[in-house]
């Protein structure tokens, strides 16, 4: 069977990297960072928890596959099929660049990426590099399949990588660690969108307001 990319690619990158954590710039806290990143596998909830978290702080929701489709000018499962997932990972790399440079001076925003995106190593060191701090949404595998199946269903969504529960899984297996270098990790099973909201802002610290400088 011809191996997908993602698949090969996740070889390369373990050989080369162990998926250690790296060394890097003093953590940044998410209230004071220009944007919180949610990544995670497809059926996470990357991009309805996006939206509400977003909504309640009052900051900007971005869709790194909406970038990549008003870019392209293609929905996410044609470049699929035109340019294959290598095509696709090369315009999901140009959108990240722009979007992180988007950053410098915008509004603040929660960010959902694709669930292939961090899993790349270059777009993880570029998010690494900014400083921005990542969330990991996750559920039980199965959860997420059934999220999909559901989505693709009811609201027509096509996941070019979907394919079958037996490789849905292999490949959540694969990803797993690259997920599981973000700073937080939450879990979503079985959970109300307002609940992992809550959850989130109180572990990014988001809640609290600014303390006033004690006057004498
Ligand atoms: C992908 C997940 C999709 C989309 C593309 C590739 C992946 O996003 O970016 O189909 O590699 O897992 P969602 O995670 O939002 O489904």
């Amino acid at each position: 069977m011809v191996k997908s990319i993602s698949e090969n690619a996740l070889k390369n990158n373990k050989k080369k990297t162990k998926l250690k954590q790296r060394k890097s710039r003093p953590r940044v806290a998410a209230g004071q960072a220009p944007a919180v990143i949610l990544i995670g596998f497809m059926g996470a909830g990357k991009s309805s928890v996006g939206r509400a978290l977003a909504e309640q702080l009052g900051w900007t929701f971005e869709d790194l596959d909406e970038r990549i489709e008003q870019r392209e000018r293609q929905k996410v499962a044609e470049i699929f099929r035109s340019s294959g997932e290598s095509g696709f990972r090369e315009a999901e790399q140009s959108a990240l660049k722009e979007l992180l440079e988007d950053l410098r001076g915008g509004p603040k925003r929660i960010i959902a990426l694709g669930g292939g995106a961090f899993v790349q190593e270059s777009n993880a060191h570029l998010i690494q590099a900014a400083n921005i701090p990542t969330v990991f949404l996750d559920a039980e595998v199965d959860e997420l399949w059934a999220r999909c199946q559901r989505q693709s269903e009811r609201q027509g969504i096509e996941r070019p990588l979907l394919g079958s529960p037996e490789g849905f899984r292999k490949l959540y297996e694969e990803r797993s660690p690259h997920y599981s270098r973000a700073r937080l990790k939450q879990e979503t099973g079985g959970k109300a969108v307002a609940e992992i909201v809550a959850e989130l802002i109180e572990a990014l610290g988001l809640g609290k307001r600014p303390t006033k400088a004690r006057r004498k």
